[in-house]
C-alpha cells in the first residue's frame, strides 16, 4: 500500500506532465506547416537535400508555390508530388521524366538566379 503522501506526489507530477503535454502538442501543431520543411531524395547519383524553407516566401526571395508546382491553382497548397505525374520513363513526349523535370526546374533556377547549386555534388552531397 502507498502512503498518501506518495499517492497526492504522483496525482500532482500526472497533472502536471498532463498540462505539459497539451501544451507542448498546441505549440507544435499551431508552428506544423502546410509543406514539409525538409526533403530528402535518394537515386543513384547520391542523395539530394531540399529545404521548402530557403526556397520560399521566408527566405527573403520572391519564389511562389506554383513556380515549383507549375499546376498548383491560386489559392491551393496542397500539391501532387512531382512523380505523381512524372514517371521515370514518361511515355508521353511534351511530359519530361521525374529526372528531367527535377533537373531543369532546379538548375536553371540556380543558374539564372546566381543562387543554389547547379554543380552535380553540391546537389547530389550523400
Ligand atoms: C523551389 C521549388 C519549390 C517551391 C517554391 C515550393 N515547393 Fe513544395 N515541393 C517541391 C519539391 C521538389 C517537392 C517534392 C516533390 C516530390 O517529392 O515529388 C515538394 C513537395 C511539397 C509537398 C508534398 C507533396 C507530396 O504529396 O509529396 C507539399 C505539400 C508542398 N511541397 C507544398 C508547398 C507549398 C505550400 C509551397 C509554397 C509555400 C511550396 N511547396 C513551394 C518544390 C517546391
Ligand atoms: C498534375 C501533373 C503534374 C505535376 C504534379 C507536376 N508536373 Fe511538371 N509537367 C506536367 C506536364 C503535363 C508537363 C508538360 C506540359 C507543360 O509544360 O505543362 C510538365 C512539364 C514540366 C517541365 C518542363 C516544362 C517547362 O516548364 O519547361 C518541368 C521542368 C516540370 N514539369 C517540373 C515539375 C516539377 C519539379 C514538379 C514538382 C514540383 C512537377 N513538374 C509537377 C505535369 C505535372
Ligand atoms: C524558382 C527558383 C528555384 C528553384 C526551382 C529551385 N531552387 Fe534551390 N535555391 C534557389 C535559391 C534562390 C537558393 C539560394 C538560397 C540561399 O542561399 O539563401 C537556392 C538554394 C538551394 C540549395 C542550397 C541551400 C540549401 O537549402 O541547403 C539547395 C541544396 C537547393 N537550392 C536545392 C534545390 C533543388 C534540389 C531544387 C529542385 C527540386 C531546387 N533547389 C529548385 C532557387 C531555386
Ligand atoms: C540542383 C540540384 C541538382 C543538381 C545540380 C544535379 N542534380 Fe541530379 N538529381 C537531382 C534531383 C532532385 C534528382 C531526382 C531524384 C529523384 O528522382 O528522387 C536527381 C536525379 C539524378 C539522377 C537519377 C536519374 C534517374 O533516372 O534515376 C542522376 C543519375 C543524376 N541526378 C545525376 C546528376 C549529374 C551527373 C549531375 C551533374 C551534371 C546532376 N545530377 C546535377 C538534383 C540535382
Amino acid at each position: 500500500m502507498k502512503s498518501n503522501k506518495e499517492l497526492q506526489i504522483a496525482y500532482v507530477l500526472a497533472i502536471i506532465l498532463l498540462v505539459v503535454g497539451v501544451l507542448s502538442y498546441s505549440a507544435f501543431s499551431a508552428k506544423t506547416p502546410d509543406q514539409p520543411v525538409r526533403l530528402m531524395f535518394k537515386c543513384v547519383a547520391g542523395k539530394v537535400l531540399f529545404d521548402h524553407k530557403t526556397h520560399t516566401a521566408e527566405s527573403g526571395y520572391s519564389i511562389s508555390c506554383s513556380d515549383c508546382h507549375h499546376n498548383l491553382e491560386e489559392g491551393e497548397t496542397k500539391p501532387q508530388a512531382c512523380g505523381e505525374c512524372h514517371e521515370a520513363k514518361s511515355q508521353d513526349e511534351d511530359m519530361p521524366n521525374r529526372s528531367d523535370a527535377f533537373h531543369s526546374q532546379c538548375i536553371d533556377c540556380h543558374k539564372e538566379g546566381g543562387a543554389g547549386p547547379e554543380k552535380c555534388a553540391s546537389c547530389h552531397v550523400m
